[in-house]
């Protein structure tokens, strides 16, 4: 069984990639510092697969712990989930998130190549596009300047892995490029768990339903968009889990040295008044919610071309929308 270091791994993505790997046939060693997700998640993971996971606590930017699970485990490649995320905090301290997402991927980098680990998954983000002016995004769409550090680290990330690879640094990488993520596993055992007040739609969604927020504001109707609300593209976390699969064994058969990028996304694009109403007709509950002003930043509309995953990796989403708000629900529900 081969196995794959996932940095992050408890983290909400990352818990779901976790599952797809077992059910492949692959064996996850989980390192995670706990910074954003909860030790319980691991009970959590080992109850839905029926086994224990090897499961590291600290730091993926700690070389000493890197070698430690190195001497355990022979690592046949890495997926690199572990980064902070939250576009608004990244503005109030760029240099905590500069030194964590580009810090760890450089030591994961150097610990690669020593090490001679050859494949390597990223967790970038559909952000790197901006605000495109041609939709759907291709993955040849022009990358925009990042609106926020959070953005920018994606992007240099993705810069240092191209330059990486063109060194003849012995790897092989493929980028995904996310859009939104919603949804959680139909068990109801793991989903997102936002600390605090949640900056994302679908946790700010499920938790007014839950009664835990008394307002949703939606942050603008004057969008030119067909209901004036912002547009995404909002992907079940079980297909982007599947994806990073998809990913990991699509690298298995390239030479060395080689990069790739793929957007994930449905090809859909939903206005964020879609997703309440889908979310109060699939569940049959209604959320309190107002019209707000603009969130400053806010790319008016994306949506993924999905032609390339498509054609290449074999890669169709085949969960909807309505799933997506079922599963969300049926987790807010659990917790
Ligand atoms: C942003 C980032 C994305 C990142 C993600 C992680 C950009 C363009 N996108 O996604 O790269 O991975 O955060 O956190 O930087 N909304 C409301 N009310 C709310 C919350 C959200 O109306 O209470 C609206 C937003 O205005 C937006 C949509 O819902 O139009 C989605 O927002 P959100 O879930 O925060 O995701 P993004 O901003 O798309």
């Amino acid at each position: 069984m081969k196995n794959i270091l996932i940095t992050g791994g408890a983290g909400y993505i990352g818990s779901h990639t976790a599952v797809q790997l077992v059910k492949s046939g692959y064996n996850p060693i989980i390192v995670d510092d706990l910074s954003n997700s909860d030790e319980k998640v691991l009970d959590r993971l080992e109850e839905i697969l029926g086994r224990k996971l090897s499961f590291y606590k600290g730091d993926c930017s700690d070389r000493v712990l890197l070698e430690k699970i190195a001497s355990a485990h022979d690592l046949a490649g890495i997926i690199h989930f572990a980064a902070f995320k939250a576009v608004g905090e990244s503005t109030e301290h760029p240099l905590k998130y500069y030194k964590n997402n580009l810090g760890s991927l450089l030591v994961l980098l150097d610990f690669m190549r020593d090490h001679q680990i050859k494949d390597l998954v990223f967790s970038s983000s559909c952000t790197v596009y901006g605000q495109p002016e041609i939709l759907p995004v291709t993955e040849s769409t022009p990358r925009k300047d990042a609106e926020s550090p959070y953005g920018n680290t994606k992007k240099i990330c993705e810069d240092i892995l191209v330059d990486f690879v063109k060194s003849k640094g012995g790897v092989r990488v493929v980028s995904l490029r996310y859009f939104n993520p919603v949804g959680a596993h139909p068990s109801g055992k793991i989903g997102e768990l936002p600390i605090g007040t949640p900056a994302n739609l679908v946790p700010f969604v499920t938790q007014t339903a839950a009664g835990i927020r008394e307002k949703l504001t939606v942050f603008g109707n004057d969008y030119d968009t067909p209901d004036g609300s912002c547009i995404r593209d909002f992907i079940h976390v079980m297909d982007l889990a599947d994806a990073h699969l998809r990913a990991f064994e699509y690298l298995g058969k390239q030479d060395n040295n080689f990069y790739d990028v793929f957007n994930v996304g449905t090809g859909n694009g939903n206005t964020v008044l879609e997703v309440i109403t889908t979310f109060e007709k699939v569940n049959n509950v209604s959320v309190n919610y107002e019209i707000g002003p603009r969130r400053p930043g806010d790319v008016v509309k994306i949506w993924a071309d999905t032609d390339k995953i498509k054609t290449v990796l074999k890669w169709t989403p085949s969960y909807s929308l309505e799933d997506s708000m079922r599963d969300s629900w049926n987790w807010q529900k659990t917790l």
